[in-house]
């Protein structure tokens, strides 16, 4: 393959060739779109640092899903953003919670989308930690059962999919035990499962209200600098009956989602999240990048790292950029 014989160049001479040898192809199917929800009526919070995202009330969270839906985009991942908080982060799994209810609202206006739930404590806690807090220290063993709790609650609301995000030891167990025990054998589980301790997550916490109020999650999110150690996460989460394994962040992570796809044979999701996305709109508001190139190519980065799918903020934008072609 030398020079003058191979020339790469040939295959690259017009649109066609291209088109007949590109590797990998980003689709609106590969989608999955986060919205925040929160009480009240008529709310349309912009989320400053999310340009284009917003703290919906539950019929305009109804009206949102309406529009991803007909993008063509088969997934939503809800969070919600609770009226009051308190240590077990109650409302996490309160029947009447801001979740529950816009689960419920979702699946009987729009019933064909996937509504995928975020478990975690997190924005539901007064302390803001994914668990439960004893003195300086978040308890694993005694989180399980809440995290179990917020799971049932959400099948029962009518989820169609939980995804742990809470990286507690032990969760994806916990709750598959927990929706088998009261007939939800066939809801399946997408884990959090290579989340590292990330500070791409800022403008999500601004948006969930979200941060801890003291110390940070490094004693249960993933050290950025490990990459064996999200091996033995999937791993394991495989071995507790996780039907999909996700890593996140996407962007700083992308040698994690490849080595994942070479061991794992689960389908593999990784979230392009909140700051990888707040750092594209600001740049290119101020006219430093092409927006919407950008955006492309982070996607298509994501998918031939080897993801399956992509949860992101710019699932609705990328699907009219697909659908123009
Ligand atoms: C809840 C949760 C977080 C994100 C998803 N689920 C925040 C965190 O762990 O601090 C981050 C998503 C994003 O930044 O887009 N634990």
């Amino acid at each position: 393959m030398l020079f003058p014989y191979y020339r790469p160049r040939r295959l690259r001479q017009n649109k066609e060739f291209r088109r007949m040898i590109r590797e990998t192809a980003l689709s609106t199917d590969d989608l999955i779109a986060p919205l925040f929800t929160i009480s009240g009526k008529n709310v349309k919070n912009p989320i400053e640092s999310m340009p284009g995202h917003y703290q919906l009330s539950v019929e305009n969270l109804v009206q949102e899903a309406k529009k991803i839906y007909n993008l063509g985009i088969p997934a939503i991942v809800l969070f919600g953003i609770p009226e009051k908080k308190d240590p077990l982060g109650t409302q996490a799994y309160a029947k009447k919670g801001v979740v529950q209810k816009g689960i419920n609202a979702i699946k009987s206006k729009v019933p064909g989308i996937i509504v995928i739930t975020d478990v975690c404590l997190c924005q539901y806690t007064d302390h803001g930690h994914c668990g439960f807090v004893e003195g300086n220290t978040i308890n694993n063993d005694a989180t399980l059962d809440l995290l179990a709790k917020a799971a049932l609650s959400h099948a029962e609301a009518g989820a169609d999919m939980v995804a742990p995000s809470d990286m507690m030891d032990g969760r994806v167990l916990e709750i598959r035990e927990a929706l088998d025990e009261n007939g939800f054998t066939n809801l399946p589980i997408m884990s959090y499962s290579a989340k590292y301790c990330s500070a791409f997550y800022g403008p999500f916490r601004h948006a969930a209200d979200s941060a801890p109020k003291f110390g940070d999650r490094r004693t249960y999110q993933m050290d950025p600098a490990n990459s064996l150690e999200a091996i033995r996460e999937a791993a394991m989460d495989v071995e507790e009956g996780a039907d999909i394994i996700m890593i996140k962040p996407a962007l700083s992570y992308l040698d994690i989602i490849s080595r994942l796809r070479d061991e794992i044979d689960l389908p593999l999701a990784a979230y392009n999240v909140s700051g990888e996305y707040a750092m594209v709109k600001a740049a290119a508001e101020k006219g430093w990048i092409d927006g919407k190139k950008v955006m492309m190519e982070m996607l298509v980065s994501i998918k031939r790292a080897g993801a399956d799918m992509i949860l992101t903020y710019f699932a609705m934008e990328a699907a009219m950029e697909l659908k123009k072609g």
